[in-house]
């Protein structure tokens, strides 16, 4: 196919695309994000998608996580509104997504029976803009009817291993950017794929490749902050699922560019990007 349907993001591409906040702006301009992560062992990928989604600018987070996380959240995470799932160590329950702009769930949830149910009924249910990562991946590929019930304009979060789980091994890396394609057109999803020029892929057929990031990000739990950042520009009202999958992809990579200056690309954790997220999303403004 044609390579006009193929773009880089830059800053070039992303001139204009993110308002800066209003002078008479309140919480309510910015959206409020659910975010349904965690569970025992891995409460860490629901704090780090949390404070990544606050320093991406969300005006309200609720994080729900399974009762044994509920002290760690509200510690961790003082920013957020806090539910505890009735279920101690995994997530089983979906809360009334009324008042969400946006619902992130997969960050640290493990494949437990009752946290694919959750899947399935938010698959059924969300009146909202999704984001789908990690575990909750790696149950949609285990359970691939569930594709089906994917609501338009989902954007889904994989790195190179839960893709091929979605959908087949690839020959070589042209093979699984044609997947990539073919997977967003069929479903009508906005597909990130991960990995050193991650890969945004549209329900139209096209393909943006990611300038920025560096080997500084080869490291656990800086997946939980692109999703966290992804999920709060997906609550901001304002935004095209487009527009919001963009700028989450740039502005992550470009936070482990300005972290890596001051930490090195060794010294780099996950849990150091948020704090440059702002300045990240501030250059583009
Ligand atoms: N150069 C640039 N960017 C990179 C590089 C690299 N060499 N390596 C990784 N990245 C970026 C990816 O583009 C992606 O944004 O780092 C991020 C890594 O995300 P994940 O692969 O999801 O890693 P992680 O955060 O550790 O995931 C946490 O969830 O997906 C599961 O199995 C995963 O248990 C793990 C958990
Ligand atoms: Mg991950």
């Amino acid at each position: 196919e044609a390579d006009t349907d193929t773009y880089l993001i830059d800053v070039t591409l992303l001139a204009g695309r993110l308002p800066a906040r209003p002078t008479f702006s309140h919480k309510g301009t910015f959206g409020h994000a659910l975010l349904l992560a965690g569970s025992r062992g891995k409460l860490g990928a629901a704090v780090l998608a949390a404070r990544s989604c606050l320093h991406g600018g969300v005006g309200l987070l609720t994080v729900q996580v399974p009762a044994v996380g509920y002290a760690v959240l509200q510690t961790a995470v003082p920013e957020a509104m806090c539910l505890a799932d009735a279920h101690k160590h995994e997530l089983s329950e979906l809360p009334d997504l009324k008042p969400y702009n946006a619902v992130g769930l997969g960050p640290g949830i493990g494949q437990d029976d009752a946290t694919r149910a959750v899947l399935e009924e938010l698959l059924c249910t969300a009146p909202v803009p999704l984001v789908l990562d990690a575990d909750a991946l790696n149950l949609l590929g285990a359970n691939r009817s569930l594709l089906d019930l994917l609501p338009p304009d989902t954007l889904l979060t994989p790195h190179p291993k839960e893709f091929e789980r979605l959908t087949e091994p690839a020959r070589d890396d042209y093979h699984r950017l044609e997947l990539l394609r073919d997977f967003a057109r069929r479903h009508r999803c906005y597909v990130l794929l991960k990995g050193a020029y991650s890969c945004l892929a549209t329900p139209d057929g096209q393909r943006y490749f990611n300038t920025t990031g560096n080997p500084g990000l080869a490291t656990g739990g800086t997946g939980d902050v692109l999703t966290g950042l992804a999920l709060a520009l997906r609550a901001d009202k304002r935004l095209s699922p487009l527009d919001a999958a963009l700028l989450a992809t740039y502005a992550h990579g470009r936070a482990a560019d300005l972290a890596a200056v001051h930490t090195g690309q060794a010294g780099l954790t996950a849990g150091a990007l948020p704090h440059y997220i702002g300045r990240a999303l501030q250059e583009l403004t």
